[in-house]
């Protein structure tokens, strides 16, 4: 995997974004957040996985740049989105979705549960059930939790994935670190 070329952000998703969080837009949309990473490999894929969907902002995004994706959440109804055509939205634990997912991707974003076990356990299941296309990436969130870190490298060691990590920024001032794996060259 090259070095990831951040792109601009198209102004129908900007204006998407504002509707959902007019008062965080210029936060996420910064020049290193981890909204601009996403996007930027959203641009590059067809079929995208979304673990923790909370507010469904990805779910706008990819009918927006007609990506095909899936949505996966166990947040309660306030937070919660409709599914469109090909952007479906699945309202159950990460482990339950992924025990019986069938499709493949080659975007997916982990970025649910922070329990060691949960991701370990999400990594074994996406592993296990074949989900990832042979160019796939997995865009992990929140390394600076210490059980997020640790399953991360987990999945470096269990399953070969190589690795980058981004410094982004957004959810928290001062910045953290996000990961990247993947099995192809
Ligand atoms: C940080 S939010 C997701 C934000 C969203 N990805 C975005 O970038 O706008 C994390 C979400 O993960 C969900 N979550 C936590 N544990 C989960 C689990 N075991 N299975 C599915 N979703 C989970 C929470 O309900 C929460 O809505």
């Amino acid at each position: 995997m090259r070095k990831i070329k951040l792109k601009n952000i198209r102004a129908d998703v900007l204006r998407s974004i504002g509707d959902v969080f007019p008062e965080r837009l210029s936060r996420m949309t910064g020049e290193n957040s981890y909204f601009r990473y996403v996007y930027s490999l959203l641009c590059d894929s067809s079929s995208f996985l979304e673990i923790g969907y909370r507010w469904g902002v990805f779910v706008n995004v990819c009918g927006i740049l007609k990506v095909n994706s899936e949505h996966v959440d166990i947040c309660d109804k306030r937070l919660r989105v409709k599914s469109n055509k090909n952007n479906k939205v699945i309202t159950t634990p990460s482990i339950d979705y992924l025990t019986t997912c069938d499709k493949r991707f080659d975007l997916v974003f982990q970025d649910g549960s922070k329990d060691y076990q949960c991701r370990v356990e999400e990594y074994d299941l996406i592993i296990r059930n074949n989900l990832l296309k042979s160019n796939a990436i997995v865009i992990v969130d929140d390394l600076h939790y210490k059980g997020c870190k640790k399953a991360f490298n987990y999945a470096i060691d269990k399953y070969g994935f190589k690795s980058r990590t981004a410094k982004v920024t957004d959810k928290r001032e001062k910045g953290y670190k996000m990961g990247f794996l993947y099995l192809s060259k």
